[in-house]
């Protein structure tokens, strides 16, 4: 039933369920969101949601909890946390959600904040990453064959794409420019990257969910780094939990990426290209050969910050999967910095927020 009228409300716009609609679980108890119900603590003011599990919360969502009506609160507890923290940056982790039998490859609820799911008509396309309130970076591949940017719509704060139950709405805008870089090929794949550009009028607006990440310096350096990719399936949506991905991978130094590509499948085409990162990890972690991962951003952290994050690439395809080890060829956002400046300066708009 609370699936049907979520489907409902998700093509009337981004409205969020009101009181009255909550579904019954037991005797005088109803559904509701975590930070919808008065049971939990208040620790300095701040209020933490019961989200322990008993036998009746089974009857409701994962992201429910079965509470009593009296304790059913009209507004939700939300957490007065400051919404704007540098880029890169995130919140507390008592805040993020799991979902129930929670698997090591999902993000959690605002782990990427600027994780922006792209959706050409009401097709996901891909995922890309928000870099200011009106400005967000994916491949060029996963936009390319949308002629005009009005139809392309980018969601910031999405976590589970089934349902409108997070602590904290997504946000959703429509597309006002959508900018190719201009010397983008797809064979060779080189300068795999857009832009996508929403109404000066209407920028997200920022909060625990939705944050930008930085852009890196010019001399950024990958040495074996550790790093992140995250991002939705396109193959999970039609399901009934919709999460995203998140996997630890490695990035390559140049000369390593070199020989590795050298040996690959895609051979010497791609041997000596410096546009392009080379990542890789344990295969069993990772979805080799998913065309439909494309434009999932590599997010690898500031150094001198442990939990500060910046773009490092956006994935291009994999290339290698044969073997426990697989390898996945990214855009080296870096050496895109100056297009993307110039771009977003043209317009008058803010690029200090990705700037380190
Ligand atoms: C595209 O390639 C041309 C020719 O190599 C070059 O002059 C131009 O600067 C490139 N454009 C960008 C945005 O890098
Ligand atoms: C990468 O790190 C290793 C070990 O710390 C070091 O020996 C090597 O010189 C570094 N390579 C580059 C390109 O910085
Ligand atoms: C990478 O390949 C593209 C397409 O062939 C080419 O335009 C670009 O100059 C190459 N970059 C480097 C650093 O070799």
């Amino acid at each position: 039933m609370w699936f049907v009228y979520i489907v409902v409300l998700y093509l009337l716009g981004s409205l969020r369920p009101s009181i009255s609609v909550f579904q019954n679980c037991a005797p005088e108890k109803q559904c509701v969101p975590y930070e919808q119900c008065n049971e939990g603590l208040t620790v300095d003011g701040k209020f933490y949601p019961d989200r322990s599990r008993t036998t009746l919360d089974g009857n409701c969502h994962y992201m429910e909890k079965c509470c009593n009506i009296q304790d059913i609160l009209s507004t939700p507890g939300l957490p007065q946390e400051a919404a704007n923290c540098p880029c890169g940056g995130r919140h507390d982790l008592w805040y993020y959600l799991r979902p129930l039998g929670y698997k090591q490859q999902e993000a959690k609820f605002g782990e990427f904040p600027w994780l922006v799911a792209v959706y050409g008509a009401d097709t996901y396309l891909c995922s890309g990453a928000l870099i200011t309130p009106l400005a967000v970076i994916t491949t060029a591949h996963c936009v390319q064959n949308v002629q005009e940017a009005g139809k392309l719509r980018v969601v910031a704060g999405e976590w589970d794409a089934a349902v409108e139950l997070e602590p904290q709405p997504h946000q959703a805008r429509s597309v006002v420019e959508s900018l190719v870089h201009p010397n983008y090929t797809q064979m060779p794949m080189a300068n795999n990257m857009a832009i996508l550009l929403v109404d000066k009028d209407k920028p997200f607006q920022l909060a625990p969910n939705v944050q930008p990440i930085c852009l890196p310096p010019p001399q950024m350096a990958y040495n074996y780094s550790q790093c992140y990719v995250s991002g939705w399936q396109r193959g999970d949506f039609g399901a009934s939990a919709i999460l995203p991905k998140r996997w630890t991978l490695y990035v390559l130094p140049p000369d390593q990426c070199r020989t590795k590509l050298r040996l690959s499948f895609l051979g010497r085409r791609h041997a000596h290209n410096d546009s392009l990162l080379c990542a890789g990890g344990d295969k069993g972690d990772f979805v080799c050969g998913d065309v439909d991962m494309t434009g999932v951003p590599l997010m690898c952290p500031l150094s001198g910050h442990d939990d500060r994050f910046h773009l490092a690439g956006l994935l291009t395809r994999t290339a290698r999967c044969d073997g426990p080890q697989f390898l996945g060829i990214y855009t080296n956002v870096k050496l895109y910095r100056q297009w993307i400046d110039l771009k977003l300066r043209e317009r008058d708009l803010d690029i200090r927020q990705y700037m380190v």
